[in-house]
């Protein structure tokens, strides 16, 4: 009897939870880093746009941008918003080579098991790529960074409701190492952010040629 009552509470919490539209990522923070590199009149690419709020932000700070969404599941809080495709987490492929002037991954390839795929592609389609992610501290990964990594696992399984949910966090001399592969220059720009669930850092990285 207790068991089925604390099932159906754990039930009952879930959906809750479920109901909660929680934003996807920091976005003010985030938009004041990326803005410096993106400019009117370009074609922007947000890659695992989430919630979309951060492509609605660019579009409302510059009229002449042409912002494409795509990511593997619809989170937009705006459905309506213009210029958004499901996509299978990989393959780009109705973008021709170089088509954005700038492809933005936001906190998204902690998510990608498989990201030299997905990063083949982005460094494909895009001119200029920036990518944010949290950076988990040299040389090697505290066993807080490791904890960090599992409280995100069970976030995206439990409360995201993910099954298939892939969290692997990096350092930042293993993103650098592997972006060379794809571009000649590349910049690391610390993003400060100091809250008791941010314990890793956060970085951007610019790559270009
Ligand atoms: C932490 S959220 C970040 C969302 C958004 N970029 C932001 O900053 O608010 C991670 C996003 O990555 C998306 N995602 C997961 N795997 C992906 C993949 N292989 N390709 C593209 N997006 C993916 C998820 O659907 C989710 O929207």
């Amino acid at each position: 009897m207790l068991k089925k009552l604390f099932a159906w509470l754990i039930l009952l919490i879930q959906y809750f939870i479920s109901k909660i539209r929680l934003p996807t990522g920091p976005k003010n923070r985030v938009f004041n880093h990326i803005r410096n590199h993106i400019d009117n009149n370009q074609r922007v690419l947000n890659v695992g746009c989430g919630d979309g709020i951060l492509s609605e932000l660019i579009r409302l700070n510059y009229s002449d941008m042409y912002v494409y969404d795509a990511d593997v599941v619809d989170l937009r809080h705006n459905k309506k918003s213009s210029n958004f495709h499901l996509f299978d987490g990989y393959h780009l492929s109705q973008y021709d080579t170089g088509y954005f002037d700038v492809v933005l991954v936001i906190y998204v390839l902690h998510h990608v098991k498989h990201r030299n795929i997905l990063l083949d592609e982005i460094m494909r389609v895009g001119k200029t790529i920036l990518i944010v992610e949290d950076i988990l501290h040299e040389p090697k990964a505290t066993i807080l960074d490791h904890f960090f990594t599992f409280t995100h696992r069970l976030w995206a399984r439990f409360v995201c409701k993910d099954k298939e949910a892939y969290v692997e966090f990096w350092t930042k001399s293993k993103w650098s190492n592997t972006l060379y592969n794809y571009r000649a220059n590349i910049t690391y720009t610390n993003i400060p952010e100091k809250k008791w669930y941010h314990y890793v850092d956060h970085g951007m990285f610019v790559c270009s040629n």
